[in-house]
């Protein structure tokens, strides 16, 4: 196994407030999918964002061992005005992670193409995305996350207006992103239960980590009786 990343002891504050995340070890081996639940609050979202770099811990050591992250931020969509296409916006995901400047080459048209291939937005790649349902918009965010052919890939909140059917959809795509390219995958949410049987292990954050490991380990909440484990 090698390791994807690892945080240890990192300790966080906003400003001058009390940290919202304390003592945070968390190692995650390359090709995991790791799970990320907890509260409202509870400071997951902080929590990835420290990861992909874009806060800093108060105290306590970050590293990634990955070069390429894709990220989904946490209602991603909202405050969306500019006229973009979902082409458009897939390929703005391609260009920050390859740091090109100047049009894209052949082969990264195909990877805009078939990262919004991936999400079933094929037929409105060139709508404009003020025109696509909510969940149409989310599914045109995580294809800008996976356009740049990511190592690791994190998600925060990515079913979020999704309905039954395309977050089963996201769940195979995830499933297969895992299994043929090995993506190391950071998956925050409240609801598992589109992805529940590849769940290995799943971390809980509550100002701190209050649990980190299998399901079946975690009492009560994750179980329900009238879902069957193959
Ligand atoms: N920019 C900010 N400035 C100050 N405090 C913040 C900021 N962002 C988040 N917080 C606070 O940090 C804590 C953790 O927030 P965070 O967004 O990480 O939680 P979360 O687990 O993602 O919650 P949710 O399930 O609602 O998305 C909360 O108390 C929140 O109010
Ligand atoms: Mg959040």
């Amino acid at each position: 196994m090698s390791l994807a990343l690892r945080l240890q002891d990192v300790t966080f504050a906003y400003g001058h407030t009390p940290a919202v995340l304390r003592n945070v070890d968390l190692d995650v081996q390359r090709g995991e999918f790791v799970a990320i639940a907890g509260p409202n609050g509870g400071g997951k979202t902080t929590l990835v964002r420290l990861i992909v770099g874009l806060e800093h811990p108060t105290s306590g050591r970050i590293e990634l061992s990955v070069d390429k992250v894709g990220y989904l931020p946490q209602r991603a969509q909202a405050g969306i005005d500019a006229p973009l296409t979902v082409r458009e916006l897939v390929t703005a995901g391609r260009a920050s992670r390859t740091r090109l400047i100047g049009p894209l080459g052949g082969a990264d048209r195909q990877a805009v193409r078939d990262a919004i291939d991936r999400v079933g937005l094929t037929p409105q790649g060139d709508r404009r995305l003020s025109t696509l349902s909510g969940g149409q918009q989310q599914r045109a965010f995580i294809a800008k996350a996976l356009a740049g052919d990511p190592e690791l890939l994190v998600l925060d909140e990515p079913t979020t207006g999704v309905d039954v059917e395309a977050q089963e959809a996201i769940a195979a795509l995830l499933q297969r992103l895992r299994s043929e390219l090995a993506m190391t995958i950071l998956y925050v949410s409240h609801e598992f239960g589109a992805v529940e049987q590849f769940v290995e292990r799943i971390v809980l954050v509550r100002g701190e980590i209050v649990f980190d490991g299998p399901p079946s380990a975690l009492p009560g909440v994750w179980h329900d009786p009238s879902h069957s484990h193959a």
